[in-house]
């Protein structure tokens, strides 16, 4: 990769999203990345470059249609291009389907599918001019259903053919999409905390790993849809 890239990460202050900036970070990329409370943007910003030179923290909720337009704008205005959209926040609430609440439901369909949907709308005229990328976060999840999932599996079934969908759209202007399908990640989702005990898992870095490959990757190329499991079960 000889030019200078810039990546936009939805729910880039921990977790996955943290991750893939540190990767990304690390092999030349510039990187903007968002989160909903100004607070831990701020805090992550820090740990991810002290300068403030090679990494913009932007507050915005991706429930918000208006928040991620926006988020594009200070993208471009701070970096000049955008190379590679990276729809990650996400969020799971778990329980039988007769528990589920009417806001639990809402919530994920809004973060983890709505979200995605508008991330990418907001995205696309600076796509385009780049040929560039876009790369969603599903899960297994959005392949595998499972007991008290209804609602986290029907957001991420849904991301995994939108994904798959756009992905029709846009390659007429040289832009890929793909989706990326992880087993379990060793980060904060649904109330956890990454522990040396999870050290069998998916890293957060591990997902940044794949997507600095995917991004050297010929253009002639596109792995559409990706599953990525632990290679071992927990001993
Ligand atoms: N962990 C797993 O086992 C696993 C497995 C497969 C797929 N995934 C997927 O991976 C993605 C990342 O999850 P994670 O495990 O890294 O969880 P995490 O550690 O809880 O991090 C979630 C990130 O998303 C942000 N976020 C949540 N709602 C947001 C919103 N409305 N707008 C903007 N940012 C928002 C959070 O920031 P703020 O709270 O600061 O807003 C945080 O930065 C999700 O899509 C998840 O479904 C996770």
């Amino acid at each position: 990769m000889s030019q200078i890239k810039v990546a936009y990460i939805t729910g880039g202050t921990k977790g996955v999203g943290f991750g893939i900036a540190e990767v990304l970070l690390e092999n030349g990329f510039k990187i903007a990345f968002s989160g909903r409370k100004a607070e831990d943007v701020e805090k992550a910003s820090k740990q991810l470059d002290a300068s403030g030179e090679n990494v913009l923290g932007i507050v915005s909720d991706v429930k918000s249609f208006d928040d991620e337009q926006e988020a594009i704008s200070k993208v471009v205005e701070k970096f000049g291009r955008l190379d590679l959209v990276i729809a990650n926040a996400g969020l799971g609430h778990f329980a039988p389907i007769e528990d589920l609440s009417i806001e639990d439901w809402q919530d994920m369909i809004d973060t983890n599918l709505t979200g995605v949907f508008y991330t990418l709308k907001s995205s696309i005229e600076a796509l385009k001019k780049t040929e560039g990328y876009f790369i969603s976060i599903a899960s297994l999840a959005g392949e595998y259903f499972f007991e008290k999932g209804s609602g986290y599996n029907a957001s991420k079934f849904g991301v995994v053919g939108f994904t798959q969908a756009a992905m029709l759209d846009l390659r007429k202007y040289n832009i890929k999409c793909s989706v990326i399908l992880p087993g379990s990640i060793n980060t904060y989702f649904n109330n956890s905390e990454p522990s040396e005990e999870e050290s069998w898992k998916i890293q957060p870095r591990d997902v940044g790993d794949l997507v600095l490959n995917m991004m050297k990757m010929d253009p002639r190329v596109l792995p559409a849809k990706i599953e990525l499991r632990a290679s071992q079960i927990k001993k």
